[in-house]
């Protein structure tokens, strides 16, 4: 693994976007102390304070993994990064949970974005950039920026970064050698056990309404899959359902 660190960079998930990806070597990690133009889900922006947080990317080459099946790539980033947070909040009932798609909430509030693009060339998932923004030792944030947490306001430490990155990282690289070293499928439930509100009742906003659901599962493409209390099935992506 090897990790380039950057004062600043307008954005590691572009900067990694401008590389040779052909020629850049799988687990190749791209971290900025300071991002000025930082890439959130939705082509949001992303808020995080110079030398407070982690703001990195990694490249991946999972080339054995079947485009249709790229979604597992999204279960073994965000089981990593649940994997290396859980034991850091343990206190008390708190809980950490994968909001779908692809955020990470402790409770009720958002501690880490992930955002991931796959290269396909030759049928294959080429390459593959993943963004990560891990909120650590910022406790003020905007008002814009909603509902934030970090791992300072959770633990009341400062946390050292570069030890908290070769950590979420070692956890995210054994999630990922996890999936391609077994049948697909093998994150399914580890993943399914860590979703926010599974198998219970909410409210979402669907086509214009608010509509009550219970989450029931997220199928081969990423796709949610609920059931609302009139019984019918509903399979969406990103854009077309909101979490209330
Ligand atoms: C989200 O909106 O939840 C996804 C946020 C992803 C932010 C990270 S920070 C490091 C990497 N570089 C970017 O420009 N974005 C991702």
């Amino acid at each position: 693994m090897r990790i380039e660190y950057f004062d600043t960079l307008p954005s590691t998930n572009q900067y990694c976007e401008l590389l040779n990806l052909e020629e850049t070597e799988e687990f190749t990690v791209v971290a900025a102390f300071a991002q000025t133009a930082g890439i959130g889900q939705r082509g949001n922006h992303w808020e995080a304070e110079p030398g407070k947080n982690l703001t990195f990317s990694i490249v991946l080459k999972p080339t054995w993994l079947p485009i249709v099946d790229q979604y597992q790539l999204t279960k073994a980033v965000s089981l990593g990064i649940t994997d290396y947070l859980r034991p850091l909040i343990a206190e008390g009932n708190r809980r950490v949970h994968i909001k779908w798609p692809n955020d990470i909430y402790v409770d009720d509030k958002k501690i880490c974005g992930i955002l991931i693009t796959h290269h396909i060339a030759g049928g294959k998932v080429s390459a593959s950039v993943v963004g990560i923004g891990l909120n650590v030792n910022q406790i003020d944030f905007p008002s814009w920026v909603p509902n934030p947490t970090s791992l300072c306001l959770l633990t009341g430490q400062v946390w050292p970064l570069s030890e908290a990155l070769e950590n979420v990282l070692s956890h995210i690289a054994y999630r990922y050698n996890e999936l391609r070293d077994n049948p697909i499928g093998i994150l399914d439930q580890p993943y399914l056990s860590m979703l926010l509100r599974r198998g219970e009742k909410a409210q979402y906003g669907y086509q214009g309404q608010t509509i009550t659901a219970t989450l029931l599962d997220v199928n081969r493409y990423g796709h949610l899959q609920l059931v609302t209390d009139r019984g019918e099935r509903l399979s969406c992506q990103l854009k077309e359902i909101q979490f209330l």
